[in-house]
């Protein structure tokens, strides 16, 4: 008896845990989907978990433009978000919720002069893949950085 509550509460949990699994991947999949039409989907763990609220509950005034979602995909995605943002040293909130406004943004960029962010082949420091070709990827590698003409 003992036993076969046991094996019932094992399966339960693992299948909790699976569900979960999956609800997190379908988020990411959202993610990637809704959130790279006009930028990279820029990595969770970049910005802290109110700076993702924030961002999130303004979309349809979204840094100038309109990126509103529907209410469910808008949650799911907050959700996801909120598990996966940054901590330790990426728990600043930055200026405007921007990880580019971030002071250590600023420091790993200080190499960079104001005209060349300023380049029609770059346009702003939120364009990360003009120089990190692995952004989309969440890859920004000090080794692979090409800065366009
Ligand atoms: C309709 C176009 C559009 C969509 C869709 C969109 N964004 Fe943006 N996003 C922008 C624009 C424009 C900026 C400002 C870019 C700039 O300053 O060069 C921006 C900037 C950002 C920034 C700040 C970047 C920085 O560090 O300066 C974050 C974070 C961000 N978006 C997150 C999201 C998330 C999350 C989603 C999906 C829910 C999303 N965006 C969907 C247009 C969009
Ligand atoms: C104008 C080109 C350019 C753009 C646009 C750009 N970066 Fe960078 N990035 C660099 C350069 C140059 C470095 C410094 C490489 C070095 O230290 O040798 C760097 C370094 C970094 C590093 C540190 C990498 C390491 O290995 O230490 C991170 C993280 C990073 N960038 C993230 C971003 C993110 C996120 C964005 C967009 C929001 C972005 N960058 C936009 C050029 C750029």
């Amino acid at each position: 008896m003992m036993k076969k509550i046991l094996m019932t509460l094992v399966a339960a949990t693992t299948l909790t845990l699976s569900l979960s699994g999956l609800a997190q991947a379908a988020a990411n999949v959202k993610y990637q989907q809704e959130c790279s039409s006009c930028h990279v989907a820029y990595p969770p763990g970049l910005l802290p978990a109110a700076s993702w609220g924030r961002i999130m509950g303004s979309l349809n005034k979204h840094f100038g433009t309109d990126a509103s979602l529907d209410e469910s995909t808008t949650r799911d995605i907050g959700n996801w978000l909120q598990v996966n943002a940054g901590s330790g040293r990426r728990s600043e909130e930055p200026p405007q919720d921007r990880i580019s406004k971030a002071n250590w943004f600023v420091r790993q960029h200080d190499e960079v002069s104001s005209s060349t962010w300023k380049r029609a082949s770059i346009g702003s420091a939120a364009n990360c893949s003009a120089c990190h070709a692995g952004a989309a990827k969440g890859d920004f590698n000090e080794h692979a950085v090409r800065i366009p003409k």
